[in-house]
């Protein structure tokens, strides 16, 4: 199913199967975690939260200080349930309907965060087309934080699952199809999986600078029941984590 066509069905029903159980604990402990600190301080600054979804990203950069925060999905749902948390208890962040491939100059950010963005570009082209409509989001200097399907992944040796998130057909060609059984019931989401060099040269072409990928961390406790499987996970992530700066 494409992305906005299943993230409109699922809106709702993803918000309740991040924020409880097993994926919840696994973003709490690793993901955010580990893209806040790729992140760094976000004090004072505007920043763009691209595939926001239900907002998480958004929320978390206005609660650390950023000054102005827009959020932008392809997925009206997701924005719908995005816009009720803001309704709910209003941080200011603007939240806009958009393809990021097709995304209008909005201002010049200081900080651009795409978490999965780029798991939805189905061709080279449409990668670069991504990459290029933030940078123009971005001011010099300004920067890119990515979070994506890690091509190195080895699915046999996971811990994934045990999350509540399964990838099928994974293969080490680059631009290949990943197939992501998410929730309860699953719902199957095609994403793509781009290696790493292809990443790089097309945020060059597309004009980034002083590219680098973080390392996932851990912030659980050893007290805590999935400790072992979280240090497990750090070997081998189903995703990584890039940032570049706008030259
Ligand atoms: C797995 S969700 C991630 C949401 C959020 N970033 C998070 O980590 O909780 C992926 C999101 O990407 C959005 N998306 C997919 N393709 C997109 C595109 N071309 N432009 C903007 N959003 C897109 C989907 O609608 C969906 O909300």
């Amino acid at each position: 199913m494409v992305a906005n066509q299943y993230y409109d069905e699922v809106a709702s029903k993803f918000a309740r199967d991040i924020e409880t159980g097993p994926r919840n604990e696994f973003r709490l402990q690793v993901m955010y975690p580990s893209v806040m600190q790729a992140i760094g301080d976000i004090r004072d600054q505007s920043a763009l939260d691209l595939a926001c979804g239900t907002g998480v990203y958004a929320r978390f950069l206005r609660q650390r200080g950023a000054a102005r925060v827009t959020g932008v999905d392809i997925s009206a749902g997701m924005i719908d349930v995005a816009q009720s948390y803001e309704s709910a208890r209003p941080l200011g962040i603007t939240y806009l309907v958009h393809d990021v491939a097709e995304l209008p100059t909005l201002g010049a950010f200081d900080v651009a965060v795409a978490a999965t963005l780029f798991n939805f570009a189905d061709s080279r082209q449409m990668l670069k087309r991504m990459y290029e409509r933030i940078r123009a989001n971005l001011r010099p200097g300004g920067r890119l934080v990515a979070l994506m399907q890690n091509a190195q992944f080895d699915p046999g040796a996971t811990v994934i699952g045990q999350f509540g998130m399964h990838q099928r057909d994974h293969s080490p060609e680059d631009g290949s199809t990943v197939l992501v059984d998410l929730g309860d019931p699953p719902q199957t989401v095609t994403t793509w999986s781009w290696h790493s060099a292809t990443h790089e040269q097309v945020a060059e072409q597309a004009g980034f600078t002083r590219l680098q990928w973080h390392p996932h961390i851990s912030v659980a406790e050893p007290e805590h029941p999935d400790y072992a499987a979280f240090k497990k996970y750090l070997d081998n992530p189903h995703m990584v984590i890039l940032s570049a700066e706008a030259a």
